[in-house]
This record gives C-alpha cells, sequence and structure tokens, in this order.
C-alpha cells in the first residue's frame, strides 16, 4: 500500500514538474504572443499542476498512516514551498495574466510579476522530482535551507531578467521580439539551468560521502537510543578490547570437533557452466559442518587466496565478540599465506551458515560460504537429514539447491522421516516451495517454531542471510523440493507432484501458537532505536550510485547504536524504499513485536536476519548479552557494500582493528 501510494507520488510529482515548467515557458513568451489565448494556456497548464499538486497532499495523507516517517520530506519542505508558489502565482501573477484579456501593450505582458511567479513554481515542480528521488528521512535543516534557498535565487534572477525586458519594452515597444530559435535557445537554457542547479544540490550533498583510508570503528559517532549515555565511555577505566572477548580455551573438557577451511580460488562447473570461484577447501558451497550442543567448534582458517583477504563470519551464531570474523572489527583479515582459528561453544541448535566477512559481497557471492548445523544431543534425528543452501551464480543466474543445479532424484522409502534445511546465501530472496506432501515449517533462523501445525505448498519468502527447516514424513508418493529458479529436488520415485497454484504465501506471524517469552512488547526498554532504510541517488566513496541509507546516512557515518551490558533494547526498522533490506545485526537474536503495528498472532519468533519489506515497520527486541562490537546491516550484500551498515556497539568495548584500504579490511 505504501509502496503503490508512493510510487503514484512521484508520478504525481512528474506531472506537476511537467505542466508547470511548460506553463513557465510559455508565460515567458506572452509579450511575443500574438493572441490573448496564450494567457489563458498558462492559466490551464498551471492550474492541471495544482491538481496534480492536490493529489500529492492526497497521496501523502494517504500514507501518513503508516508513520510519519514516509512523509516527512514531503510535508515539512516540498509541499509547503510548492503551495507557497500557488500563493505567489494565484495574488501575484494571475490578476496580471487575467488583465491581458482586455487589449493591452505587449508591455502589460512583460511585466516580471505575471510571469515570475509562475517560472519559479516551475523550479518548485523541478525541485518536487529531485527531492522524491534525492531526500530520504529525515529531512535535515540543511536541506530545507538549500531548497528554499535556491528558490529565492531563481525568483529573483526570473525577475531581474524580466524587469529587463520590461523596461526595455518600454522604449521600443513597436520592434519585434528576437527571432523564435533565439527565444527558444533563451528558454531551455532556463530550464537546463534549473536543472543543472538541482544536480548541482544533490552531487554536491551525496560527495560528502567517502570512504576514509582508515576508520576506527569504536570512534564514530553513537546513538544510545535515549538511554543513559555511560559515563567515560571510549575513555579510560575498564574498557575491554574485542581481541579479549574470545570463546572458550581447548582445555575446558568439552568435546572439541576441530575443522580446517581452507579458501582457495578454484574453477568449477556449476550447471554445465565454468565458474572461477573462490573455495573453501576446493568446493562450492564449502565444507557442511556439523556438531553436536555443547561442543566446542574449533575451526582453523587457512588463506591460499592469490591476493585478497579473508575471514569466517558464523551467521545466526551468537559467538563471542572476537569469534565473530569481520574483518576491520573484531579481527584483521587474513592474508594470503596466514591462518586464524576460531573457536566457540555450540550451545544453539540448529541450522546457521558461514561465509566470509571481508569484501563480503564480492567472496560470499563467488562461493567462500558453507552450512554450520549443531544436532542436540539427545533427541533423535531425522532419518534423512538434509542441509540445502540456495545460491546463485554470476550474471547467468545458474542456481544451486545444495552443490547441484536443474533436478536432482533421490530415493526415499516411504515413512523415512525428513528435515530439510533451506538456507538463503545469496543476496536476493527466493520463493522456494515444498508439493506433495503436508510438512511443518519447524525452524526458522536456527529457532524452533512453536506449535508449527501441518501445511501444504505454501513457504513464507526466504530472505538473504534466511533459513528454514521443514520436516515431514515421506509418503509413498514423490516430494518436490523446487526453489523456483531452476534447481529443485525430488524425493521418491515417479513424476513430480504439482502443487495447487496460487496459493498464498505463508506468513511466518500467523503461523505456530504463541508461548512465553523472556520480554515482549510490554516489557521497558532501556534504549529505543528507530532506523530508516532508502535508496537514494548519491555518491558513495567519490563514485555517482545507488547509494542505501540508514536514517539518511551511509556506513561509516551512521551512528552505531550504544548499548550497555544487561539493556532490553527495542528497534523499529522502518523501510522507506522500494527494494526489500533483510536486516542481520550479528551476535544476537531479535525477538518480533510487531509488523506494521500488529504482533504476532502464531510462535514467537526469534530471527537472526528480518526481511523488512519495502514500506514495512517492522519493531523487534534485543537483550544486549553479549558484549563487543557488533556489526549490524542488510544481508543483500550489495546494499550493504553501497552504505546500509552500522554497528552495534556496547559501551566501554574498544576494537584495536581498523577498516578501510590502509588497513587491508573491508568488511562488506
Ligand atoms: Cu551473514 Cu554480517 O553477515
Ligand atoms: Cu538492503
Amino acid at each position: 500500500m505504501v509502496v503503490g501510494l508512493g510510487m503514484l507520488d512521484i508520478f504525481a510529482a512528474l506531472v506537476l514538474a511537467g505542466l508547470w515548467l511548460a506553463a513557465g515557458l510559455v508565460a515567458g513568451t506572452l509579450p511575443y504572443a500574438e493572441r490573448a489565448s496564450r494567457g489563458r494556456i498558462v492559466a490551464v497548464l498551471f492550474w492541471l499542476g495544482v491538481g496534480a499538486l492536490a493529489a500529492r497532499i492526497a497521496l501523502t495523507a494517504g500514507v501518513a498512516g503508516a508513520g510519519w516517517w514516509f512523509v516527512q520530506d514531503r510535508v515539512v519542505l516540498v509541499l509547503p514551498l510548492q503551495i507557497a508558489a500557488v500563493a505567489a502565482v494565484a495574488f501575484v501573477a494571475r490578476p496580471r495574466w487575467r488583465a491581458l484579456r482586455r487589449p493591452h501593450t505587449r508591455r502589460d505582458a512583460a511585466h516580471p510579476a505575471l510571469i515570475a511567479p509562475v517560472q519559479v513554481a516551475s523550479f518548485v515542480g523541478l525541485a518536487g522530482v529531485y527531492a522524491a528521488l534525492g531526500l530520504t528521512y529525515p529531512v535535515r535543516v540543511g536541506d530545507g535551507f538549500v531548497l528554499a534557498g535556491a528558490t529565492v535565487l531563481v525568483g529573483a534572477l526570473c525577475w531581474i531578467r524580466h524587469a529587463m525586458r520590461w523596461r526595455r519594452l518600454a522604449d521600443t515597444a513597436a520592434r519585434p521580439g528576437p527571432a523564435l530559435p533565439l527565444r527558444l535557445l533563451r528558454t531551455t537554457g532556463g530550464a537546463l539551468l534549473a536543472v543543472v542547479v538541482l544536480c548541482g544540490i544533490g552531487v554536491g550533498s551525496a560527495l560528502g560521502t567517502s570512504l576514509p583510508a582508515s576508520a576506527d570503528m569504536a570512534g564514530g559517532p553513537m546513538d544510545w537510543g535515549g538511554g543513559p549515555v555511560p559515563a567515560g565511555h571510549h575513555g579510560a577505566g575498564h574498557a575491554v578490547s574485542v581481541r579479549d572477548l574470545t570463546g572458550p580455551r581447548p582445555d575446558d573438557g568439552a568435546t572439541v570437533r576441530r575443522f580446517t577451511l581452507t579458501a582457495r580460488e578454484r574453477t568449477v562447473t556449476i550447471g554445465g557452466r565454468r565458474v572461477a570461484a573462490l573455495t573453501f577447501n576446493g568446493q562450492v558451497p564449502g565444507p557442511a559442518l556439523r556438531a553436536y550442543q555443547g561442543d566446542v567448534v574449533e575451526v582453523t582458517l587457512h588463506n591460499a587466496l592469490p591476493h585478497d583477504g579473508v575471514t569466517v563470519h558464523w551467521h545466526g551464531y551468537d559467538v563471542p565478540n572476537a569469534e565473530d570474523g569481520v574483518a576491520g572489527v573484531t579481527q584483521d583479515a587474513v592474508r594470503p599465506g596466514g591462518s586464524f582459528t576460531y573457536r566457540f561453544r555450540a550451545d544453539q541448535v540448529g541450522t546457521y551458515w558461514y561465509h566470509s566477512h571481508e569484501l563480503a559481497s564480492e567472496e560470499v557471492a563467488r562461493g567462500l560460504f558453507g552450512t554450520l548445523v549443531v544436532l542436540p544431543r539427545r533427541e533423535r534425528p531425522a532419518d534423512l537429514d538434509l542441509t540445502l543452501p540456495v545460491h546463485q551464480w554470476g550474471e547467468r543466474r545458474a542456481v544451486t539447491l545444495g552443490a547441484d543445479t536443474g533436478r536432482t532424484r533421490r530415493a526415499v522409502d516411504p515413512g523415512t522421516t525428513v528435515r530439510l534445511r533451506l538456507v538463503n546465501t545469496d543476496s536476493e530472496s527466493h520463493r522456494p516451495r515444498l508439493t506433495g506432501v503436508a510438512y511443518r515449517l519447524v525452524a526458522v533462523d536456527g529457532t524452533d517454531l512453536h506449535g508449527p501445525a501441518p501445511t501444504r505448498d505454501r513457504l513464507p519468502t526466504l530472505p538473504a542471510g534466511g533459513r528454514y527447516d521443514l520436516a515431514f514424513t515421506m509418503p509413498a508418493t514423490p516430494v518436490l523440493l523446487d526453489t523456483g529458479d531452476g534447481a529443485s529436488l525430488l524425493l521418491g520415485d515417479g513424476p513430480a507432484p504439482t502443487g495447487q497454484r496460487g496459493t498464498p504465501t505463508l506468513d511466518l506471524l500467523r503461523y505456530g501458537t504463541p508461548a512465553r517469552t523472556p520480554y515482549g512488547a510490554g516489557s521497558r526498554f532501556d534504549r529505543d532505536f528507530t532506523q530508516v532504510f532508502d535508496s537514494r541517488i548519491g555518491a558513495y566513496d567519490g563514485k555517482p550510485t545507488v547509494v542505501y541509507t540508514v536514517n539518511g546516512r551511509t556506513y561509516p557515518d551512521v551512528p552505531a547504536l550504544g548499548v550497555r551490558y544487561g539493556d532490553l533494547v527495542r528497534i523499529t526498522l522502518v523501510n522507506r524504499g522500494t527494494e526489500s533490506h533483510p536486516i542481520h545485526p550479528h551476535g544476537h537474536h531479535m525477538l518480533v513485536l510487531s509488523r506494521n503495528g500488529a504482533a504476532p498472532q502464531g510462535s514467537p519468533l526469534w530471527m537472526d536476519t528480518v526481511d523488512v519489506g519495502p514500506g514495512e515497520v517492522w519493531q523487534v527486541a534485543v537483550k544486549a548479552d553479549n558484549p563487543g562490537i557488533w556489526m549490524d546491516h542488510c544481508h543483500n550484500l550489495h546494499h550493504a557494500s553501497a552504505g546500509m551498515m552500522f554497528h552495534l556497539m556496547y559501551a566501554d568495548v574498544t576494537s584495536p582493528y581498523r577498516v578501510g584500504d590502509a588497513a587491508g579490511n573491508h568488511p562488506e
């Protein structure tokens, strides 16, 4: 709804700008008009534009119910400017253009009061388009001054130019006007100048964002979420370094499960095509790691890549901070030839995954990822337990399910208990379907759902980074898992089942049954943060591009969310853009409190990747129980690398690591 109305509003802004631009151009020709009807054309164009403005006001009112974030730019800046332009035209210009219906001199038609307000409206119409594409939430005071200032300046210039002509016409009333080509040149020149001014404003405000060669993540801007600002933050005292927030030492008695991951380049064949991949241990996906709850997992990473660094991040696994694998935040990227050992206790049961967090948007896409499954100690596992990462390779979009493209068959005896663990290792959502059997969605992001009822043919969209576990008992007839992107798995013998077409997607907020949670929407929160996600045209690191913003800023200018150990934190996630943003905080799980103001009706949802759709507002609760400096970003890694990245930072935690070219660390 919000998105649809927003699109209509952009359309109305374009129509408005077109009409007022035309009105301004025609107004400029009035002194040379042979017929009085020219003045009427100006009036018609202008008032049609006012109709578009009325539509914008109505659309803005319609969107306002979804939240102030969606309309602030229009309410405080653009619409007042456009309404002021209407007033100026109505009170200053209109009486004069009405007078043109009576016999008049060319000089009467050239009066600046007649033309300049209409041309200011032209500029303000264009400014509305600029604002729709280039402004986000929150509008800064500077934006207001710049736009209002530019409007005044344009008005003054128009006035001066027309006043000069008006004065000239006083003594050369009989002389014909300049030739048509010259007039056209002048008017298009004027319109172009307006566009250039607006582009200049946009580029000027965007060029402010460039990535520093070296940035200290613990030293940037902070947002304390309305809670107390800890004394001595960043200061001396008992600051702890992320370097010391390590996992268990090897000698504490637990079973240690050891793995080795070696990153190396390798050409692999995917869907019949040769792909220059980056691999762990020569394979894509990387090795499927399995452990039992309570084990200590010890993973030694070696870098055999020719040039780039690498790390391993445990997505969704709330490891101690020093084991989190983020280059420049919790460690230095492992350089070619180097090694690093990660160690953490496998406390969380369920389906997780790991991936490089150095140059993540490139290295993950090219293959530096794998799955991590932790099994409960006492429960009997399913007879057939498959972990199936879904991944898309390169431009040609070959999709793998597990390690395979196309349709894979697998014989399964009826009566076999089956668990399918779907992992989206991509930057885009997938819409998998399971047909031929009634199944239960038993876990999301590694956490079991409460009371999941059997369902058929419908699943929620699987967001980038997210996981779903599906469980069923194999029937006598075949079962098909289809990613919908050309990769599928057919279990059992016989022709693939066809599910019911057009089944609605399963709504996670209405699946399963409620259960008690340690905190919820009614809790008292120590801190309250609001993160508004959007994209706009701008420049990043000096290059013009679409930038992905958090509260109007791009990494590393997005303030870190500051917390103290033990805080209960509420975060409101607002998507003001047109693409979905799967938001992923490291080291913590989010308990979903609401989506678009509605509380979950089904199972409690503990997620590590919340897919905030366009126009959606989610509220989540996070317990600050894992000290450190934690990356928090959109898991569409292209969005992250174009600015949509920030940190969750505990007071009095410092990091000796630095991000940037100079340090050789590029977490994005
Ligand atoms: Cu799966 Cu910071 O990422
Ligand atoms: Cu995103």
